[in-house]
């Protein structure tokens, strides 16, 4: 990293977890990820889901159609777990290069969850074989029973499900995604090198509040549902404290504006268009813009056993107004938009054009 008073150079950084949906949305926000991040873990939560090596080739191959020329990123595709997902598809496409890692979901924990794991002692054989070949397991850690508390629900998964199973499954390695909690935070400090968690930047600037203030704002709601200002802040120092198991995942998840704007609105925080700047500006006011480069593109890079990208961005710190909407035809023809996170806002970094890549 080359840090001048008003700029930093980084290695390009790798996005650990991100939607990218599919047909005219993956094409309206995929340019977005492509310009700032070398590779992503994609997610499978598409409809249908991904759990087919058939499925998720046919995915790579959207997601390459439409990634922007003249860029050279590259998707990571996960398998959806499911109840009577095959283990020998699943070991088949971890072999062959077309399952990077397998997203476990809870069924009905989030957005297009409904075909996930209902019972995880269903999926104990899966959990065993990932164990065996060193295939990720990538977890939406949340319990989903509808009398706990939604503020609980993550701190309430790790003690009944995600403690049992690590002690079960010591080798297996596991990616607790988006966490939101001290309890969270402390949990994957204390367990090891075999486990490790995404922090996104929604859940580094917002907390609970953010969703009620001066109406009901849906844009501030995703799952796991921000929590309270102690939490923002654990997660803040957390994220800047150069600890090797927390790196950056943006869970950029696009929702179109009327799912949005309706009386159920969608979960889910479209964190694209300026994640990496939305990151710089938590580390700049936490006085660690040293430890962006590590949180960004190297301890991810690390867990996963991946290769350090050997280009990198320039940020400069120079304001720039957050685009309030951004608009597109969908498969009909029909005008769309998704609104950014930060929209209409002030951010006060900006990623330089002219870098090396
Ligand atoms: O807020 C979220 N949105 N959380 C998730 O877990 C899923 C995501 C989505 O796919 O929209
Ligand atoms: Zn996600």
């Amino acid at each position: 990293m080359e840090q001048l008073s008003n700029q930093i150079k980084i290695r390009r950084p790798d996005d650990w977890h991100l939607h990218l949906r599919d047909g005219a949305t993956l094409s309206a926000v995929l340019p977005f990820t492509a310009k700032v991040f070398k590779r992503a873990i994609v997610m499978p939560n598409l409809q249908p889901p991904i759990t087919s090596i058939k499925a998720a080739s046919e995915y790579r191959q959207r997601i390459s159609d439409s990634t922007p020329r003249g860029t050279d990123f590259e998707p990571l595709i996960t398998a959806y777990l499911t109840d009577d997902f095959s283990s020998k598809e699943l070991e088949k496409g971890y072999v062959e290069n077309i399952f990077f890692a397998a997203k476990l979901y809870p069924a009905n924990v989030t957005t297009n969850s409904s075909s996930g794991v209902t019972d995880l002692s269903k999926v104990d054989n899966i959990f065993s074989l990932m164990e065996d070949i060193g295939m990720p397991l990538l977890i939406h850690g949340e319990v989903t029973d509808k009398n706990i508390d939604i503020f609980d629900r993550e701190a309430i998964f790790i003690e009944k499900y995600l403690k049992p199973l690590m002690h079960n499954h010591p080798k297996l390695r596991i990616v607790l995604e988006h966490i939101t909690t001290i309890q969270a935070i402390d949990f994957v400090e204390k367990s090891g090198p075999n486990i490790a968690a995404t922090i996104t930047p929604h859940h580094l600037h917002i907390n609970r509040n953010d969703m009620f203030r001066g109406g009901l704002r849906s844009d501030f709601y995703c799952l796991p549902v921000a929590k309270r200002e102690n939490h923002r802040i654990a997660l803040r120092n957390a994220a800047t404290s150069g600890k090797s198991c927390f790196f950056l995942g943006t869970d950029s998840a696009p929702h179109p504006r009327y799912l949005k704007e309706s009386s159920c609105s969608c979960a889910g925080i479209f964190n694209s268009p300026f994640a990496i700047e939305s990151y710089a500006e938590v580390f700049d006011e936490e006085g660690a813009l040293e430890n962006l480069e590590s949180f960004s593109s190297e301890f991810g890079a690390s867990f996963y056993k991946l290769p350090l990208n050997i280009d990198s961005i320039t940020l400069a710190r120079k304001d720039h107004f957050v685009t309030k909407s951004y608009e597109f035809l969908d498969e009909h023809n029909n005008k769309e938009s998704v609104v950014p996170f930060h929209a209409g806002e002030k951010l006060r970094w900006s990623v330089l054009q002219d870098t090396n890549f």
